[in-house]
């Protein structure tokens, strides 16, 4: 949403949320590798919503958005990729308004009984699955297409990558709709996910974090064959588009649907006539789901009739005919043996509790994050307190708080070290920053952390160059900065402990084969801070080349769309920064200066030009439109706004060609865009 001018000045908190959750948002529907757990998140977004709602009261900003229309797109996340196929839902999938709180459940029913005037609304109580949402459209039975949610509004078709999932219906019998969309969500066991990562520990590949993101990571593999070797598993619950749009008048007949053609849907689906009983269903559910097979972290609750939630609509991100009332995350006491400080890629120390092992959501659970050193004071965590435990979403567990019934009188206040625990440095900590850090880049811990962040799968996806090989590297003084591991030699990756022969190869080739890696790749691994894939995506598409990037200004990088102050501030710094400079240089005297093309190089009429594609084309389709801007140099944009170059129209543009007009965005018609296309010199 548009923020009043006046606050646009100051970089605000309301900044800083946005360019976190759309850090988070990359980073758990792009790379499956998300850092915090969903709680977390829910957290960061209700913050961001308050301080929205305060700011703009009646939403009148939100009414002219110049980013992102809320009007015409959803807002999930986006988990798209550009080596996949691009395939448009027919109905959006849309995300859900979520609860952790009894009265907001049944502040929900009181908003739909307003709008139905009656007291006794029928609703539907289902788990809520903590998967990889996918939506599969059949035609007259017959599976067409598995696509992954993408933006909500087209999504990666992954077919190939699944449909080998045990259960998975590639016919449906009859009656069946001539068309439809099934959604649902996949997950794998643990016991698989454990299988998996022992095979890669071995083979000294990068772990996963838990099942959640192995199967994400699974789904947008690009060997099928691969994917065939990792059992996926699938639930089916919820409808898409169905045409005729009648053949089933609520979701207790499609449910019964699901039963009749066989496939895996949910094991608990209650029907129930008013919300006081589907508050009773939640209680049962949260119960129940623990002998379940698939992960759950909630109770969705849903008006049973489809004409109902035609009547009550969605808004831009959800439905309003559906809740999601999240479960309180399973918590556990144990003692805090010790205080571990690990010090991360850019120094930040961050207190790591060391636990007596305890069973936590189906786990072991032995460590757990304390943040900061103002959490550890706030709560007064002390070595040897029995604290609390909890483990939101299966990523890193959490210090709750301390039972202070039980604490014995030698426990002292625990006070943070003065020195790093690597280097011994004095730490520091700057105005406004939660962390202390240790200012010795080549503090053997940061280097480490470097290295591991420029080799992991969101960034230069170096195989073989897992966290043990890693640590030998730089304890043996074979690696001091991220450039030295393009001069490693077989036979020094020989005198790494475990390393023979074929493993020695192996490393060196997967070290010499991402040079071949993708530009914004690159940008990325250099780890400046706030620029994540996204970004990284952006600069590469407007700069070509890290040497174009490292002399752009604060104002063309601040020019660029989804680039704010904050992250322009912080690319300068890196890039005035001496130590960038000869590691630029050691990249590029190894080779590793990669490129993107002529055809699509500044001299291009089509660079840095950005094309937002409205209604229906005759002669392709609008992503493969795209494919040939973004071949040229352009982008292919969602959103129309005052940086728009084109708006390209065909018929039933609707409210993009409005907004067009208004901003005064040059509007191009098919014939017209197809003409440049041939010509691209004369656009
Ligand atoms: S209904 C129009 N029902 O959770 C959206 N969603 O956080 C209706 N999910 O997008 C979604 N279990 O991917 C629904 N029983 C369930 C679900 C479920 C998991 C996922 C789904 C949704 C997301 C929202």
């Amino acid at each position: 949403m548009a923020v009043p001018r006046s606050e646009k000045s100051q970089p605000s908190r309301l900044e800083e949320l946005r360019a976190e959750i759309k850090r988070h948002d990359e980073l758990y529907y792009r790379q499956a590798l998300p850092e915090i757990s969903d709680q977390a998140y829910d957290l960061l977004r209700k913050e961001l919503d308050r301080l929205e709602a305060d700011l703009d009261p009646l939403g009148l900003f939100s009414q002219v958005d110049e980013e992102k229309s809320k009007k015409t797109e959803p807002q999930v996340g986006d988990d798209r990729l550009e080596s996949f196929a691009s395939h448009r839902h027919i109905q959006p999938m849309l995300s859900l308004d979520n609860t952790y709180d009894e009265k907001e459940f049944f502040e929900f029913d009181k908003r739909l009984q307003k709008i139905f005037g009656t007291e006794q609304l029928c609703y539907v109580v289902e788990p809520k699955i903590d998967g990889v949402a996918i939506s599969l459209t059949y035609q007259r039975g017959k599976l067409i297409t598995a696509t992954t949610r993408g933006n909500g509004i087209e999504g990666d078709v992954v077919t190939q990558n699944i449909q080998h999932i045990e259960g998975l219906p590639l016919q449906l019998s009859e009656p069946v709709p001539e068309t439809i969309e099934i959604r649902g969500e996949i997950f794998m066991s643990h016991q698989e996910f454990e299988r998996i990562n022992l095979e890669r520990e071995k083979n000294n590949l990068q772990l996963y974090a838990n099942p959640r993101n192995l199967a994400a990571g699974t789904v947008k593999l690009l060997d099928p064959k691969e994917a065939r070797q990792r059992k996926l598993e699938i639930v089916l619950y919820g409808l898409g588009a169905c045409n005729p749009q009648n053949h089933f008048s609520n979701l207790s007949e499609f449910h019964q649907a699901l039963k009749n053609w066989k496939v895996p849907s949910v094991e608990y689906f209650r029907t129930v006539p008013e919300a006081k009983d589907a508050w009773q269903a939640i209680l049962e559910l949260d119960q129940l789901r623990h002998g379940y097979g698939y992960p759950t972290d909630g109770a969705v609750i849903k008006l049973n009739s489809f004409a109902q939630h035609a009547e009550a609509g969605t808004t831009a991100k959800s439905p309003r005919w559906a809740i999601a009332y999240k479960f309180e995350t399973e918590r556990q006491e144990t003692t805090l043996e010790n205080i571990h400080l690990q010090v991360g890629r850019t120094g930040a120390i961050t207190p790591v509790a060391w636990l007596t092992p305890v069973q936590l959501a189906g786990t072991q659970v032995s460590r757990a994050s304390l943040h900061n050193a103002d959490e550890i004071q706030r709560k007064d965590i002390r070595i040897g307190d029995r604290v609390v435990v909890e483990k939101a979403g299966e990523i890193i567990p959490q210090v709750v708080e301390v039972v202070l019934s039980q604490r014995s009188p030698e426990c002292v206040p625990y006070s943070f070290p003065k020195t790093c625990p690597c280097c011994e440095t004095s730490l520091e900590r700057s105005e406004g920053e939660a962390a202390w850090k240790c200012p010795n880049l080549n503090c053997s811990e940061q280097v480490k952390g470097r290295l591991r962040y420029f080799a992991s799968r969101g960034c230069m996806d170096i195989d073989h160059l897992g966290e043990a090989v890693v640590d030998q590297l730089v304890d043996q003084n074979l690696v001091t900065r991220t450039s030295d591991l393009y001069a490693l030699t077989k036979e020094q990756a020989l005198s790494l402990e475990g390393f023979a022969e074929k493993s020695a190869e192996n490393l060196i080739q997967s070290i010499e084969q991402s040079k071949q890696r993708d530009l914004w790749r690159l940008i990325c691994a250099l780890g400046i801070k706030h620029v994540g894939a996204a970004a990284a995506k952006d600069l590469a598409r407007t700069f070509h080349s890290l040497t174009n990037l490292s002399t752009a200004s604060f104002d063309q990088l601040v020019s660029i769309d989804g680039i704010g102050e904050i992250m322009a501030r912080s690319i300068r710094e890196f890039f005035e920064d001496s130590q960038t400079h000869s590691l630029l240089e050691e990249f590029a005297s190894h080779g590793l200066s990669p490129e993107i093309e002529m055809d699509r190089s500044t001299g291009s009429p089509w660079s840095g030009k950005t094309f937002v594609l409205s209604g229906t084309l005759q002669a392709m389709t609008r992503d493969e439109a795209a494919a040939r801007i973004e071949s040229l140099g352009g982008k292919a944009s969602s959103s129309v706004s005052k940086r728009t170059s084109f708006l390209v129209a065909g018929p039933g543009a609707g409210s993009k060609l409005d907004k067009a007009e208004k901003l005064g965005v040059p509007v191009l018609d098919e014939p017209t865009l197809l003409a440049y296309l041939e010509k691209p010199e004369t656009l």
